[in-house]
C-alpha cells in the first residue's frame, strides 16, 4: 500500500467551533499575523495535513495572500501535504541516536508497523518519520509519538506503541555533577516538586524579581554586566551588553519585547529541555527580570514544536504565576506589568537563529535576516527585541540573589559563572552536568563515567553538531567561550558527544552535513548547494565509488562556503567536513583505499 493510500475523503469544511478556534489565533498575540503558525499547527492536528484548500482558508482568515501561507506551510516539516498518522511516530537519526543503534530501531518500526519510513499505515493510524535530533540524546535512540517523548526506542517499546499501550511521556533526566563542584542553576533539581510554584517560592523563588523591581533599570543592567555572563545559546554574546544596546524610548518609541529562545534544535543539546522540565519558574523569573530591564510589557517563549512535555509544564507554570500576581498587571505591587506568552515551532532547526526565530514569530518562513540592524534595535515587528536563551535567562535569579561579582568569580576572566552541559554518546552516564566556565573538558567526560566497555576514547564534540571535535590528546581544553578556539572549535551550546575508537569520523561528518543540508533554509546558493554536494561526495565515497580528488574537493568547497553566506549555519556547512578531514584524514582515506566498507 502506498503513501497515498491513506488520503482523506473529500475535505469536510471546518466546523463552526473549529472556525472560532482558527479565528481566535488572530487575536491571541499582540499582532494578528503572529498567530499564523499556531493556526497551521491546529489545522495539521485536525486534518493530519494542510491541504491547498486549507492554506487558502487560513490565508483568508489572516487577511494575507495564499502564496504567503503556502510558503510557510511548505517550509516547516511538521506540516504535511498527505495525511500523517493519527499517531505520528518520529525516530531520531541524529549522531547520538545513530551511535545507539537508531538504524536497527528504524528497521524494527518498519517491520512492526508494516510501512516504510515516510509512509502512513492504510488505516491512517500510524505514520513513521526519521527525524533530526529531538533534544533527547540522553534517551538515545529517542522515540517521539506526536510531540510526546516516549524515551529510548527498544523493540518492546515499539511493540507497545504499535499496540497503543505505551507509557506516558518521559520527563526524566539524569543530573550528574560531582559533589564539591560549585553549581548555580541545578542546585535543587533533585526535588521533583521544584517545578511547582509553592516549592520554588519556599526555596527563595521570585525574591530576585522583587529585588530587581526595586532597582533602577540602568543599575540592573550594570549588575548583569558585572556577572560577565555570556549568552548560553551558543553565540556567547555578553548578556548585560546586549541589553544595553536596546535604544531608549525617545530614540525608538513603541513596545520592546523579550523573546526566550527555547528552540533548542542543535544536535546533541538538550540542557534547555531539562532546565524547563526541572525548574520552569526560575526561567519565568529570569524573563520577568530581563523584561523589566529593557521595559518590555510583552514577552514570549518560542519553544520547539517537539517539546510537548515542556510546553505543558510551562503553560501550567505561567498560569500559576499569573494567579499569584507574579505575571500580569502591577507585579508584586511594584508598578511593572508584563505578560508572558508561548509560541510553538513546527520543526525547523534554523528557527533557533535569532533573526530566523523573529521571522517565524511574524508568521513567515524562517529565513535569517542579514544584520544590521540587530534585533535589539529592530527585532520583532521592527521593535527593539532582546532574544535570550533558556539557560541565560534562568541564570538571572541566582545572579541577582548572589550578586554579579560572585557569579563572575566562578568562571574565568572573560566568561563568568557556570555552564550546563548535555552529555551523550559513548559515556557510562549520559545526562546533564553543571561546571564552572573554563573547566577542562576531561572533567566533564570523567564525571559522565568515561567510555564504557574498556574501549578507548577517540574524539569529543564539545558543543553540539556545529562544533568540530577534539581528539583524545586535547581533553584539557578549557570549556568557555575563548578556550576552545585554540583547538579549532567552539563551546557552542554545550552538547558534549563522546565517541569511542569504533567510530569513523567521516561518517560523523556525514551525519552532520546531512543534517545541515536538510536544515539549510535555501536562501544562499553556497549553503544550499554546497551542503548537498558535500553529502553526495561523502555518500559516493562510502559506496566505494570515491576518487582521490574527492578529499581536496571537500576542503575547497568548504572554503568557498564559509564567510560567503548570510548566517552561521552556512559557515558551519563549510567548516565541518573540512575540520573532520583535517583532523582524521585516515578515516576518509580508509574508504578510498577500500580498507573500510560502509555497512
Ligand atoms: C543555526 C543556528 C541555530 C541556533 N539555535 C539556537 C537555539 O536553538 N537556541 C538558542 O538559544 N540559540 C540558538 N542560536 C543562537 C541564537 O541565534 C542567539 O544567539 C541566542 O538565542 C541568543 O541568546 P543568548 O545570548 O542568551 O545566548 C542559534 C544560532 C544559529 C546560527
Ligand atoms: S547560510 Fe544557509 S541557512 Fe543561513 S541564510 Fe543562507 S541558506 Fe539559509
Ligand atoms: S535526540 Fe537523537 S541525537 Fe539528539
Amino acid at each position: 500500500m502506498s503513501k497515498a493510500a491513506a488520503v482523506a475523503a473529500p475535505q469536510a469544511p471546518f466546523t463552526p467551533e473549529q472556525e472560532k478556534i482558527l479565528k481566535s489565533w488572530t487575536t491571541h498575540y499582540p499582532y494578528p499575523i503572529m498567530g499564523l503558525l499556531e493556526a497551521l499547527r491546529q489545522v495539521q492536528e485536525w486534518r493530519r495535513c494542510v491541504t491547498p484548500e486549507d492554506e487558502r482558508h487560513v490565508a483568508n482568515i489572516f487577511k494575507t495572500s495564499l502564496s504567503h501561507v503556502h510558503g510557510v506551510a511548505t517550509f516547516f516539516p511538521m506540516f504535511t501535504k498527505k495525511p500523517a498518522g493519527r499517531r505520528r511516530i518520529g525516530l531520531c537519526h541524529g549522531l547520538s541516536c545513530a551511535m545507539a543503534g537508531a538504524d536497527k530501531m528504524a528497521h524494527c518500526l518498519e517491520q512492526t508497523l508494516g510501512v516504510k519510513e515516510g509512509e502512513t499505515t492504510p488505516d491512517g493510524e500510524f505514520s513513521f518519520e526519521e527525524m533530526e535530533c529531538l533534544g533527547a540524546c540522553d534517551y538515545a535512540p529517542a522515540l517521539l509519538v506526536g510531540d510526546d517523548l516516549k524515551g529510548k526506542a527498544t523493540p518492546e517499546l515499539i511493540a507497545d506503541v504499535a499496540a497503543k499501550k505505551d507509557a506516558p511521556s518521559q520527563d526524566g533526566f539524569y543530573l550528574g555533577t560531582p559533589k564539591g563542584v560549585p553549581t548555580v542553576l541545578t542546585k535543587n533539581y533533585d526535588n521533583p516538586k521544584l517545578r511547582e510554584l509553592e516549592t520554588y517560592r519556599k526555596q527563595g523563588g521570585y525574591k530576585a524579581l522583587e529585588k530587581a523591581l526595586s532597582m533602577k533599570r540602568a543599575d540592573l543592567i550594570e549588575e548583569v554586566k558585572k556577572s560577565n555572563m555570556r549568552g548560553l545559546g551558543g553565540a556567547g554574546f555578553p548578556t548585560g551588553m546586549k541589553w544595553g544596546t536596546v535604544p531608549p524610548e525617545d530614540k525608538v518609541p513603541g513596545p520592546r519585547f523579550v523573546v526566550t529562545n527555547a528552540d533548542e534544535s542543535e544536535p546533541a543539546c538538550y540542557k534547555d529541555r531539562v532546565i524547563m522540565t526541572a525548574n520552569p519558574h526560575q526561567m519565568l523569573e529570569g524573563i520577568l527580570i530581563a523584561s523589566y530591564a529593557i521595559g518590555a510589557k510583552n514577552s514570549f517563549i518560542f519553544i520547539r514544536g517537539e517539546y510537548g512535555v515542556q510546553y505543558k509544564i510551562l503553560t501550567k507554570a505561567i498560569a500559576e504565576a499569573e494567579k499569584a500576581g507574579l505575571i500580569g498587571e502591577d507585579i508584586l505591587g511594584k508598578g511593572f506589568s508584563c505578560r508572558i506568552q508561548i509560541m510553538r515551532g513546527a520543526g525547523a532547526y534554523i528557527c533557533g537563529l535569532d533573526t530566523a526565530l523573529l521571522e517565524t514569530m511574524e508568521g513567515k518562513k524562517a529565513w535569517p535576516r542579514q544584520p544590521p540592524p540587530f534585533p535589539t534595535v529592530a527585532g520583532l515587528m521592527g521593535q527593539p527585541t532582546v532574544v535570550n536563551n533558556v539557560e541565560t535567562l534562568s541564570m538571572l535569579p541566582p545572579i541577582l540573589n548572589e550578586g554579579g561579582e560572585a557569579f563572575a568569580k566562578l568562571g574565568v576572566p572573560r566568561t563568568g559563572g557556570t555552564g550546563v552541559y548535555s552529555v551523550s554518546g559513548h559515556v557510562a552516564k549520559p545526562g546533564i552536568y553543571e561546571f564552572p566556565m573554563g573547566s577542562p573538558l576531561s572533567k566533564i567526560v570523567e564525571a559522565a563515567g568515561g567510555v564504557p566497555g574498556g574501549k578507548k576514547l577517540k574524539a569529543v564534540m564539545p558543543g553540539g553538531a556545529s562544533t568540530p571535535p577534539v581528539d583524545a590528546t586535547e581533553l584539557e581544553m578549557p570549556m568557555d567561550f575563548d578556550g576552545p578556539k585554540k583547538f579549532g572549535t567552539f563551546l557552542g551550546a554545550g552538547g558534549v558527544v563522546v565517541m569511542d575508537e569504533t567510530v569513523n569520523m567521516a561518517e560523523v561528518a556525514h551525519n552532520t552535513e546531512r543534517f545541515l543540508s536538510h536544515e539549510s533554509c535555501g536562501q544562499c546558493t553556497p549553503c544550499r548547494e554546497g551542503s548537498n554536494w558535500t553529502v553526495r561526495i561523502l555518500e559516493r565515497l562510502f559506496s566505494g565509488g570515491g576518487v582521490a580528488e574527492d578529499l581536496p574537493n571537500i576542503t575547497r568547497m568548504g572554503e568557498n562556503i564559509t564567510g560567503k553566506v548570510i548566517c552561521a549555519l552556512g559557515d558551519t556547512v563549510g567548516a565541518v567536513a573540512r575540520a573532520y578531514l583535517k583532523k582524521f584524514p585516515e578515516d576518509f582515506e580508509s574508504y578510498l583505499s577500500g580498507a573500510k566498507k560502509n555497512g
